[in-house]
């Protein structure tokens, strides 16, 4: 707090009256179910605790923590019986999967370790990602049928996402694990809370049955938790109220879950009894100020129960409920309390995605979006936060101060500045997937970047990929990681691996060392829909967002098998493959076929494509843009929007 509060500037300014308290007896109305536990003591403000008997201690990276070991034991019966559901559906011929997986149930190191990784991309990774989910989901209606790959997602134990993708992954995970269609289906049918992205961040819900909030009462509140934050001793920055922004579209709970944080997953019951898989966020280690972030970067991860990096630069893991504590070398000393609720929910998914540099760097694509009103205030309250070098999310205290001082970068600064997980060009959350502890032997991986250029732009062209294998290749990073050999973008392009699914690294014989996992690339493409929409759109009409939903299940399905009649067995190929290499076992012809054709074989052609990168949509595309049956909320709020913005870019300057 380098200043006065947000909101005695407003006050001071004139422009923020009382009422902050929002009418709870509206809230009091809102949906109550499908929630984890709130856990946080004080709401979005941290809070002091009792310490626990055992303190709070940072652990080093070497394996995996007590907690996941032990939950692992039960997500892994539970995928085992979904994946002999999954592998006896689609039937690969000359395996018997109902035989193979009861004679090898107990032993896991014969049954396939499934990774999901869903890439960055803003609102489209989303969205694209949801698509690919709901085809994975033996939830969604006719996912089941001939065809289809539904199972797949009941079969996986990592499910990991970053930025937009973590968006997907926290949201239905911080909701009961709910389904896309689930989402989907209630959103169409009643004014739920969830996804409606009609209404940008920038001018908040709708009210309506399950959102008392909206309009002047939803600045009011951003400003409002993000101070109490403060007010309790903390350092904010633009994170926290993008974070508790994005709440109110990601969390159906009231005022979006003030008090629930990410570590309170780890007591959610349908988490705990191993019936979804495990969620894990990524962000990058970046100091304020800076623009570049190399793949020098540290990588970091939130999982149910820790935050920390298996780099051997931090290689250290701290348990996440107490992060906010002053820990000191690894331990919280004696004289120091115990804090908790630092880890909100959507701070952590605020974290992952905090790009706001790029931002900066993209003005002209969001001003385009909102009300032409505002365009000058928002652009002067994003170069105001440059000016203030507060475009990371502030982990303040640092817990891995005085931890491996040697190779910590951050080892002696009370200050953790993270930013989103992509800016180290790795948009694919595939480093907790590819540690050898996990033991991950094959990973989906999500791409909706956008890395393509006019004329059509915003599709994936491998660079996510290109940066993973690169780093790998560092052995000063990789610490005994491993990845796939991939080729240069150019390829990527020209062989059109970035027009259909392919795998990676498919011979497990051809690596030294630790085997990575087999990776399933799966790049976003269009079948219905142009699905390439840009990161900088922060407003959707619901039609829209389902088409690229319905899009994105298409390119999980090959076009529900229309392109490939034996794709379901290719999908169930992938998966066995490392088991059976391990197990030096005969693999079905079928499936040779499939690696034929879907494996890089290793060929290159790396010349600059001839022609710009361009494709057409495989079937006839949807109508989607249907006019919006929503009143122009932004165009009616507009000044009473205006005036808070006005403070919020003082207030970015002055007071953070
Ligand atoms: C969460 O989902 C599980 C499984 O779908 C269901 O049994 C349970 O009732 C749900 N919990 C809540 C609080 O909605
Ligand atoms: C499921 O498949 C049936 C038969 O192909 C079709 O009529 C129905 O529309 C499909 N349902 C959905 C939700 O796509
Ligand atoms: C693909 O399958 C889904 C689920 O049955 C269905 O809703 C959709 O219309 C199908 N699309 C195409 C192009 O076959
Ligand atoms: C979504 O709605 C469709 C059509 O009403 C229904 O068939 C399906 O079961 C619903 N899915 C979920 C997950 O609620
Ligand atoms: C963080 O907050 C402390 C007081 O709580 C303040 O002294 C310090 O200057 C702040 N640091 C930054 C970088 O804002
Ligand atoms: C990354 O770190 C290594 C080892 O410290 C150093 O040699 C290299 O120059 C760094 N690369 C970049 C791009 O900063
Ligand atoms: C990983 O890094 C840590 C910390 O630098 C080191 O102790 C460990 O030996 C490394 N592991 C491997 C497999 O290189
Ligand atoms: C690590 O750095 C901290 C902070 O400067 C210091 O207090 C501590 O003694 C150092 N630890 C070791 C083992 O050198
Ligand atoms: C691939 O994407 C990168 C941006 O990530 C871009 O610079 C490059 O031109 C693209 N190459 C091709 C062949 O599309
Ligand atoms: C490898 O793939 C390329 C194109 O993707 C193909 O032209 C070539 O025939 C393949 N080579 C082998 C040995 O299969
Ligand atoms: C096999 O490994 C070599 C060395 O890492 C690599 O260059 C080659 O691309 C790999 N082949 C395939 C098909 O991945
Ligand atoms: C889409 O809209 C066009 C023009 O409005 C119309 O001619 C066409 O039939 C529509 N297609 C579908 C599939 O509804």
């Amino acid at each position: 707090m380098g200043g006065p509060s947000i909101t005695s500037l407003l006050l001071n300014l004139g422009l923020f009256s009382a009422g902050l308290a929002f009418d709870e007896s509206r809230e009091a109305l809102a949906s109550l179910e499908k929630r984890v536990v709130p856990d946080a003591p004080n709401g979005y403000a941290p809070a002091p605790v009792t310490c626990p008997s055992t303190r709070p201690t940072i652990r080093a990276a070497g394996k995996l923590s007590s907690e996941e070991t032990a939950w692992l034991q039960k997500r892994r019966t539970a995928t085992t019986q979904a994946l002999r559901e999954f592998l006896t559906r689609i039937n690969i011929a000359g395996f018997d999967a109902g035989a193979y997986i009861d004679k090898n149930g107990n032993d896991v190191s014969l049954i396939p370790n499934i990774g999901i990784a869903c890439s960055g991309g803003g609102y489209r990774a989303l969205m694209n990602g949801a698509g690919v989910l709901s085809a994975f989901d033996s939830r969604t209606s006719n996912s089941t049928s001939p065809g289809h790959i539904g199972g797949l997602l009941q079969s996986s134990t990592y499910l990991a996402g970053l930025s937009g993708g973590g968006w997907l992954v926290g949201s239905l995970s911080l909701n009961n694990f709910t389904s896309v269609q689930a989402i989907v289906n209630s959103t169409q049918n009643q004014l739920g809370s969830l996804w409606q992205f009609e209404d940008s961040i920038f001018v908040g819900p709708d009210g309506g049955v399950n959102e008392p909030i909206s309009g002047t009462s939803y600045y009011e509140n951003l400003i409002s938790t993000v101070d109490s934050k403060s007010d309790a001793g903390f350092n904010t920055s633009i994170t926290d109220l993008w974070g508790r922004a994005l709440a109110f579209q990601l969390m159906d709970y009231p005022q979006g879950g003030l008090d629930v944080t990410w570590s309170s997953l780890s007591d959610d019951p349908t988490f705990t009894s191993g019936s979804a898989p495990m969620p894990i966020l990524v962000a990058d280690g970046r100091a304020p100020g800076e623009d570049i972030v190399s793949l020098n970067t540290t990588v970091f991860e939130f999982n149910p129960w820790e935050m920390g990096s298996w780099d051997p630069t931090v290689f250290g893991f701290a348990p996440l409920r107490y992060v906010g504590s002053n820990f000191s070398g690894g331990a919280v000393p004696d004289n120091q309390k115990c804090i908790r609720g630092f880890d909100n929910a959507a701070f952590v998914m605020g974290t992952s995605s905090s790009l706001f540099n790029q931002f900066l760097l993209n003005i002209d694509a969001i001003t385009a979006t909102i009300p032409k009103v505002l365009d000058s205030i928002v652009e002067k309250f994003l170069n105001g936060l440059s000016g203030a070098e507060n475009d990371i999310a502030d982990w303040t205290p640092n817990p891995f101060f005085g931890w491996n001082n040697k190779t910590n970068p951050s080892a002696q600064s009370n200050r953790l500045t993270l930013v989103d997980g992509g800016e180290d060009l790795q948009n694919i959350p595939l480093q907790p997937l590819i540690q050898p502890e996990r033991n991950v032997d094959v990973v989906f991986a999500v791409d909706s970047s956008a890395d393509t250029l006019a004329p059509s732009a915003n599709w994936p062209n491998g660079t996510a990929m290109v940066a993973t294998y690169a780093r790998s290749l560092e052995t000063y990073l990789s610490n005994g990681t491993n990845f796939p050999s991939v080729p240069d973008q150019n390829t990527f392009v020209n062989l059109g691996l970035n027009t259909r699914p392919t795998f990676f690294g498919c011979d497990a014989a051809n690596f030294t060392g630790t085997i990575p996992p087999l990776v399933v690339y799966i790049p976003n493409y269009p079948y219905v829909f142009n699905s390439n929409v840009s990161t900088y759109t922060f407003s959707y009409n619901i039609s829209d967002r389902d088409a690229i939903i319905e899009n994105g299940y298409l390119v999980a399905t090959r076009g529900n098998s229309t392109l490939d009649s034996q794709w379901p067995q290719c999908v169930g190929c992938a998966i066995m493959s490392r088991t059976w290499a391990r197990a030096k076992a005969t693999v079905p012809d079928v499936c040779n076929q499939c690696f034929t054709r879907y494996c890089w074989n290793g060929t290159r052609a790396s010349q600059t494509p001839a022609e710009p990168y361009d494709p057409t949509s495989v079937f006839t595309q949807l109508n989607a843009t249907a006019t919006s049956t929503k009143k122009n909320i932004g165009a009616t709020l507009a000044p009473s929007i205006l005036s808070l913005l006005a403070s919020f870019g003082l207030a970015a300057i002055f007071a953070f």
